[in-house]
């Protein structure tokens, strides 16, 4: 039987994934300190003795908190010397800073996944990380998993025919793969972002989208600048209708307005994070189906 320790950033999908394995859900006490520090305790952590802990919490909101109270979890379940612990980390925060752009930066990724593996974190699980090349911080133990066929699915609800969109080179391995599942057509965009400025671009590159429908797939909506200029860029050069879907929404600030006013008649967001957005524009999609299927019929069957 799995034991699995919610973090406070996903207790009600750590629940459903708790029924769709079976397993042991187990209660944490959190606490905040009055100077702000963190406190975690799994009130029953003795019965985690040679059992599999799966550890489950995502990090947005409260990105460096939930680092913190995740390794906290680890190192508390480690004490009570587990047979394995694995850790569902549906949303990994700063991914993005994957290497040294300008002189002077960390490899903030780096930091997070070496100290997750460090503390006691066996293997990884996670959904669409920015990068996967970057999963090699933590180890061989990891599982990137994509939802983007589980979002096209829904998002064929809404188009005919369509063709799937990349916004850059980077985020084609998602796309591709939501294509081959689903035997469509896909192509890419050629970003650039200036790296002070935040401001991007987009290189006119031969797409041919006229009179067609789209689903332009992303990795992360962050401020919404990327979809909403892609969007515009494809409504300019003829496409019929625009569906984005990605796999974490954080949508900061004016996000999906600025989403809507591009053209926008549809966002579709895997349900990775510890917020949810209420707008008629968005549909959120389970994936905890996703995660256990990878669980029982791959890592399980692995490590048991
Ligand atoms: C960057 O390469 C990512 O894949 C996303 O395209 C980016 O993080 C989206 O950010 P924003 O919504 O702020 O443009």
């Amino acid at each position: 039987m799995i034991h699995l320790i919610p973090g406070q950033n996903y207790i009600e999908q750590s629940e459903k994934l708790a029924k769709l394995l079976n397993a042991k859900e187990h209660n944490v006490y959190y606490k905040v300190f009055p100077d702000g520090e963190l406190y975690a305790r799994i009130t029953d952590s003795s019965s985690l003795e040679n059992q599999i802990v799966l550890i489950v919490n995502t990090m947005y909101p409260r990105q460096n908190d939930s680092l913190i109270e995740t390794l906290m979890l680890i190192n508390a379940a480690k004490l009570s010397n587990p047979k394995h612990i694995i850790l569902y980390i549906p949303y990994i925060a700063y991914a993005r800073q994957d290497r040294v752009f300008l002189e002077g930066e960390p490899v903030s990724i780096d930091i997070v996944l070496k100290s997750l593996r460090m503390i006691g974190g066996e293997y990884l699980l996670t959904i669409d990380i920015h990068n996967p090349d970057s999963l090699k911080f933590f180890g061989d133990k990891t599982y990137n998993i994509l939802v983007s066929d589980k979002l096209v699915e829904h998002a064929l609800n809404y188009t005919e025919n369509p063709i799937l969109i990349a916004p850059d080179e980077g985020a084609l391995n998602r796309v591709k793969y939501a294509a081959e599942k689903h035997e469509l057509e896909y192509d890419h965009l050629i970003k650039h972002r200036d790296r002070v400025t935040g401001k991007i671009t987009f290189e006119p590159k031969e797409v041919n989208v006229r009179n067609k429908d789209l689903i332009i797939i992303d990795d992360i909506i962050s401020t919404g600048g990327t979809i909403a200029k892609a969007s515009k860029t494809l409504l300019k050069r003829g496409a019929r209708k625009i569906i984005v879907a990605a796999s974490h929404g954080l949508l900061i600030n004016n996000a999906i307005e600025k989403i809507k006013s591009a053209g926008v008649l549809k966002i579709l967001l895997a349900d990775t994070l510890g917020v949810k957005r209420k707008d008629p524009l968005i549909e959120y999609i389970d994936i905890n189906e996703i995660i256990s299927s990878t669980l029982k019929e791959e890592l399980l069957k692995e490590i048991e």
